[in-house]
């Protein structure tokens, strides 16, 4: 199917623009046994580019798996996750399986193919347990696919993607419990990813952390942009529809070549001239960015009342929305200034440019802030 700039979940392909250099720079650091650690802001590509270089793994008969911190609701459910991914080499159906030793054990064991699973991976059985101790199998599970990789001989990568996230649980605890498991998997690799940049370089390059040098940490920047103009000049002409060049560098310019912005720009502006005509004016894109805008709105309006809730974040996310040093509200306290500077920063909004000025990181939210005070 042709696809058209798409958007909401991990893109491959042809729609993974300008990550080339990436793939590769990940593949051969796994490959030589090095984990490697991926750090962007939020929707910049981070799944797509882990999801890919599994993929290649994959048909290079490596064993893969791949959990996501920020969709496990429990420690059980991080260990069931795990286990799920790693036995999905052997395409074992661990979810179905689990199911039935829950809905009614005995006869599930009768079942020769449970059994056969159950004799050679004990730990399923522990997974069925609705009793069991989360803690106890979690353990287990973080060395599972060790276990797994050295009973089949073969050399595996594992991905832990938004492991900013173990933080909603005892983090400090689990991250020590998990440094210790995973530096002694040798026949593991590790890819781990997160979108909190402060949380993950001090967790990764902070000598007093657990997982301090654990890796090598590869940032995922903006695509570059020739390689987003001739995709967008390409996709729009496989629609059927001409775009000029100069169009696409103010499609670009609006949208700072943020991987998930410039396709929903795009997209949105495919849709607005589909089936009207052939050609995209200056004016589709300006309503398009409107939309945009209006799309995202409810989000950032969260994040705005989050902000309202701290002591002058607001003043100070507004002045550097405006350009202005936040050095400038001078009534506020050099110290106090600093604080709220670096409170921002862990919150992955805004970000240090040179010594006193800063800049928001969302060109989006951003303009969302202007637009408060003229509202
Ligand atoms: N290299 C790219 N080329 C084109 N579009 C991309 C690229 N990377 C990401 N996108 C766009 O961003 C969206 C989100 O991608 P992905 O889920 O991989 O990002 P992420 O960083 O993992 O996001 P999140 O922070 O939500 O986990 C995709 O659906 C796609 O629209
Ligand atoms: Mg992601």
């Amino acid at each position: 199917m042709l696809s058209y700039f798409p958007t909401g979940k991990p893109v491959s392909g042809r729609d993974l623009v300008g990550r080339k250099n990436e793939i590769q720079q990940v593949l051969d650091l796994v490959k030589g046994g090095q984990s490697v650690i991926l750090i962007a802001p939020r929707r910049f590509g981070k799944t797509s580019i882990i999801l890919s270089v599994l993929d290649r793994l994959r048909r290079e008969k490596y064993l893969i798996g791949d959990t996501d911190l920020f969709n496990t609701t429990s420690k059980a459910d991080l260990a069931e996750h795990i286990i799920e991914e790693t036995l999905k080499n052997d395409r074992i159906p661990i979810r179905r399986i689990i199911k039935n030793l829950k809905t009614n054990l005995i006869t599930a064991l009768k079942n020769i193919e449970i059994k056969k699973i159950i004799d050679t991976y004990e730990v399923v059985l522990s997974l069925a347990d609705k009793g069991a101790d989360e803690e106890r199998l979690l353990d287990e599970a973080l060395d599972f696919p060790q276990i797994y990789a050295k009973k089949k001989k073969k050399k595996m990568v594992f991905s832990y993607d938004e492991f900013g996230d173990l933080f909603k649980w005892n983090g400090r605890d689990l991250l020590k419990k998990m440094r210790a498991k995973l530096q002694r998997h040798t026949d593991v690799t590790y890819i781990f990813s997160g979108s909190q940049e402060s949380l993950m370089t001090r967790l990764f390059l902070n000598k007093a952390e657990a997982f301090y040098r654990f890796g090598r940490i590869i940032p995922i920047k903006a695509v570059p942009v020739d390689e987003f103009k001739k995709y967008i000049k390409e996709t729009y002409a496989r629609l059927g529809i001409s775009i000029e060049n100069y169009l696409i560098d103010n499609i670009l310019k609006k949208s700072q070549c943020h991987p998930y912005y410039t396709q929903l720009l795009c997209q949105l502006i495919y849709f607005s001239v589909k089936g009207e005509k052939n050609r995209i004016e200056e004016k589709d894109i300006f309503s398009c960015f409107e939309e945009v805008l209006l799309k995202e709105k409810s989000g950032f309006d969260n994040i705005w009342l989050s902000l309202m809730e701290k002591k002058n974040h607001t003043e100070i996310i507004s002045a550097i929305a405006k350009g202005m040093s936040p050095y400038n509200l001078g009534k506020l306290g050099r110290q106090n200034i600093n604080r709220i500077l670096t409170s921002l920063e862990a919150m992955g909004l805004i970000e240090r440019i040179r010594r006193g000025e800063y800049e928001i990181r969302d060109r989006f939210f951003k303009e969302c802030i202007l637009r408060k005070y003229e509202e």
